[in-house]
């Protein structure tokens, strides 16, 4: 007897790998191109599916919810960090919802540390500096940059990523301290060598500061203009977590002034938009959102995503759901 065959919404096309499992159970609307799907289309298109893979750009809402209607089983997160999707009202309404951790901790935690060497060796600035045909030579002052090896490395954040990001930091030689609201184990500060600080503490020691924290009301602009302060002149400042956790106008004036060294930043507080005046700066780096953009990365994140939704739609508990409650409750109603 053939399989039953669900209907879904995927919000962009994902690494085929991807497609092709979720086609294999789904019948798929797709949405093409490259930018992120029209919110009305969004809402239009949801509508009736039992399942939705969704994107950080797509917001998982009571609206999305309402417009998706009673029937909808699971959104599965194409991304680790998840301040796009309410889970809370998943939750209070029964949908299952989930993300794909461990699959891209270190091909995140390559993106900061390739962010710290750039800041603080002034690759990006370097390039373009040739790139801009101007004649030069060898100097002895020219485009000093800081030390990377054997220098303070604060982590704030101290998860999956973070702890990934002071085992590199290890073999340069580092010394690495972190701040977290959660204290890890004992063996995991002691297989990375990591002590704890307080923030503050942190900011004053360190010579690079990663963040690695999730979007939350608490950590929104954690890095305002008092706490970019008390980092040393010579410190560089790097960002693969979620815009909003700096406040980039206060980064931008202390780039600027020189209250910091550099910043290297994957991620922005209007994303798509990078605000302008980090733009004229030579001292900070930019990227457009690139932490786990790997091929092979990029391919575990999918077939994640589409295990979560598969699994959920079938019933069973998925991989990585983000509240296991929903589940647990589907199962004792099953009882
Ligand atoms: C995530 O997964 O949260 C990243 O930001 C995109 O890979």
């Amino acid at each position: 007897m053939a399989k039953e065959r669900w209907p879904v919404l995927v919000t962009r096309r994902l690494p085929q790998p991807a497609m092709k499992r979720i086609a294999e159970r789904c019948d798929i609307t797709l949405h093409e191109g490259e930018a992120a799907m029209p919110r009305d289309r969004l809402l239009t298109e949801v509508k009736g599916k039992l399942g939705a893979v969704t994107l950080l750009t797509d917001k998982v809402d009571d609206e999305f919810l309402d417009a998706a209607g009673a029937q909808l089983v699971i959104a599965a997160n194409y991304a680790v960090g998840f301040d796009n999707i309410d889970v809370e009202a998943c939750t209070r309404r029964g949908v299952m919802c989930s993300n794909t951790p461990e699959v891209l901790t270190e091909t995140t935690a390559d993106t900061a540390f390739a962010l710290i060497m750039a800041a603080a060796r002034r690759i990006a600035e370097g390039d373009r500096f040739l790139r801009g045909g101007k004649g030069w030579v060898w100097g002895p002052m020219m485009m000093l940059g800081q030390d990377v090896h054997h220098k303070t490395i604060g982590i704030v954040g101290f998860g999956r990523i973070g702890q990934a990001l002071a085992r590199r930091a290890k073999g340069f030689g580092m010394n690495v301290i972190y701040h977290d609201v959660y204290r890890p184990p004992l063996e995991i500060e002691q297989e990375v060598g990591a002590e704890f600080r307080e923030l503050d503490d942190l900011l004053a020691e360190a010579d690079f500061v990663s963040i690695h924290v999730n979007l939350t009301p608490e950590t929104r602009h954690l890095m305002n203009a008092e706490r970019l302060r008390k980092m040393k002149p010579t410190a560089v400042l790097v960002n693969t977590s979620r815009g909003p956790v700096i406040d980039e106008a206060a980064l931008a004036e202390a780039l600027r002034e020189g209250v910091i060294f550099g910043a290297g930043l994957d991620v922005f507080e209007k994303e798509p938009e990078v605000n302008p005046e980090l733009l004229k700066l030579d001292n900070v780096v930019v990227l457009p959102h690139l932490g786990s953009a790997t091929v092979d990365t990029r391919i575990a994140m999918g077939l994640l995503a589409a295990d979560n939704l598969i699994a959920g739609l079938e019933g069973r508990r998925p991989p990585t759901i983000l509240n296991p409650e929903v589940w647990e409750a589907k199962q004792r109603g099953k009882a």
